[in-house]
């Protein structure tokens, strides 16, 4: 199976979390792209949806399902995401498609996050992959600081020559070369980094269902 059939076959395997008559959380990336084709197909179940991106929006609404914004929604049953890295406590890094405040935002309203990943994903210990921090730009230097100062190696993400800015106007630095045995403990560290957004570990709002594409097929870990 290709890395894309992996994320098709979570990415429909994840409608059986969706609660009839709900507005839905829906992630960001590749994975999320493929979760709301299929919530395209049973949108007459549903109310709605709550977009983590514009471009989740985009997808979303070009499919006809209707996108309320979270301030016009006081809970929400269930977030359906993709993430960069899960370990077997349900903790992840996300913010490589840099939509993670709003992630995190929409997540926290959640009852149920359910996380959709090929099996790739599930790591042993979370950090191979950078950890995506957004931060306000003029203090990209100062926290860049900070961040090494935890033992990693910041960069500043850039596209086409120039800072990657998030769609709420911000920089991401991704913090390379951290090994996070203790995620909990490294997220309230780096979100009291004075200039920072949001850092992309998913630890105190982890993930309650994880569903992985494998070779064998759809792999469930519950948290
Ligand atoms: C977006 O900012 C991310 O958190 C994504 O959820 C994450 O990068 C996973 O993306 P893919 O599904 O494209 O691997």
């Amino acid at each position: 199976m290709t890395q894309d059939e992996l994320k098709q076959a979570v990415a429909r395997a994840a409608i059986s979390h969706v609660v009839d008559g709900d507005i839905v959380g829906v992630g960001t990336g590749s994975t999320a792209n493929f979760f709301i084709d299929e919530l395209a197909l049973i949108k007459h179940r549903i109310k709605g949806a709550v977009a983590s991106s514009e471009g989740t929006a985009e997808r979303l609404a070009a499919h006809g399902i209707e996108v309320f914004d979270l301030n016009e929604v006081t809970s929400l049953s269930v977030y359906i995401d993709g993430a960069d890295e899960i370990d077997a406590t349900g903790a992840m890094i996300k913010g490589g498609g840099a939509a993670l405040t709003r992630e995190k935002i929409v997540a926290s309203v959640a009852t149920k996050f359910v996380c959709i990943a090929d099996g790739s994903k599930l790591v042993e210990v979370l950090g191979a992959f950078a950890l995506p921090v957004e931060v306000i730009p003029m203090a990209r230097t100062v926290v860049a600081q900070h961040l090494a100062a935890l033992g990693g190696t910041p960069r500043l993400r850039v596209r086409d020559g120039r800072a990657l800015l998030t769609d709420n106007g911000n920089v991401i630095i991704d913090v390379a070369g951290l090994k996070i045995t203790d995620p909990l403990a490294l997220e309230a560290a780096i979100n009291a980094i004075v200039g920072v957004v949001t850092v992309g570990l998913f630890a105190q709002r982890g993930a309650d269902v994880a569903l992985l594409g494998t070779a064998d097929g759809v792999r469930t870990l519950t948290f």
